[in-house]
């Protein structure tokens, strides 16, 4: 009997110890500084949920990613996004979408995501696309020239950027109707419904 009790003791505190070693999520958030006080505490991420039985098919759809965004400024490209902000049923989803529009030769200029990976689906022109690795793969710049129908991944954290090279005739016969010819489809996945993030 006691040795029975022993027996169970340890397994229960074998147990303890597994669960100990269990990490926590990854962060919504770059940083999160605990605080007491809970007058001046602000929110994790997200978004307060509404009443889950109340939930419409509004609250999942949106309108209008067929329309060009204007990309008349100094880096010659938009970005239409498709988020929290615009669906609140993507609210804890994890995941998110943007339209971009390219002028010729504009750019979406060499920036991260720390927490999404992103997929991309060019829908008209050609794109100069890529990302360099980290210190551990010594910087390497993966990249290259992507056409209509071609898909490319960015992985999760590193440093990526998207050129509208469009030097071939029907690129240049596409830059005269721009920006509509110019766009592209870029789905994030694993982009969290923050409601500060830009892309
Ligand atoms: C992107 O396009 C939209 C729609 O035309 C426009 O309202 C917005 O100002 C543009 N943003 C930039 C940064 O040019
Ligand atoms: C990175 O560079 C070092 C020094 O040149 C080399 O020994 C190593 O093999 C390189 N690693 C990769 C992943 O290319």
């Amino acid at each position: 009997m006691k040795g029975a009790q022993f027996l169970l003791g340890f397994a229960f505190l074998a147990l303890a110890s597994v669960l100990a070693y269990a990490s926590d999520p990854s962060p919504l958030q770059d940083i999160c500084v605990a605080t007491d006080d809970l007058k001046n505490g602000v929110f994790v991420n997200g978004k307060f949920c509404k009443d889950p039985k109340k939930a419409k098919a509004k609250d999942f759809f949106y309108k209008g990613l067929n329309k060009p965004g204007n990309t008349a400024n100094p880096v010659g490209s938009n970005v239409t996004t498709v988020n929290v902000e615009q669906i609140p049923g993507l609210n804890t989803l994890g995941i998110s979408a943007v339209r971009i529009d390219y002028a010729p030769y504009g750019q979406n200029p060499p920036h991260i995501h720390p927490r999404a990976t992103e997929i991309l689906t060019v829908l008209e022109g050609t794109l100069y696309v890529g990302f360099v690795t980290s210190n551990q793969l010594n910087n390497t710049l993966i990249a290259k020239v992507l056409k209509k129908g071609d898909v490319f991944v960015f992985p999760v954290g590193l440093i990526h950027f998207q050129f509208n090279i469009g030097k071939n005739k029907c690129s240049r016969h596409c830059c005269s109707k721009q920006p509509e010819p110019w766009c592209d489809y870029h789905s994030k996945l694993g982009l969290r419904s923050q409601t500060t993030h830009q892309s």
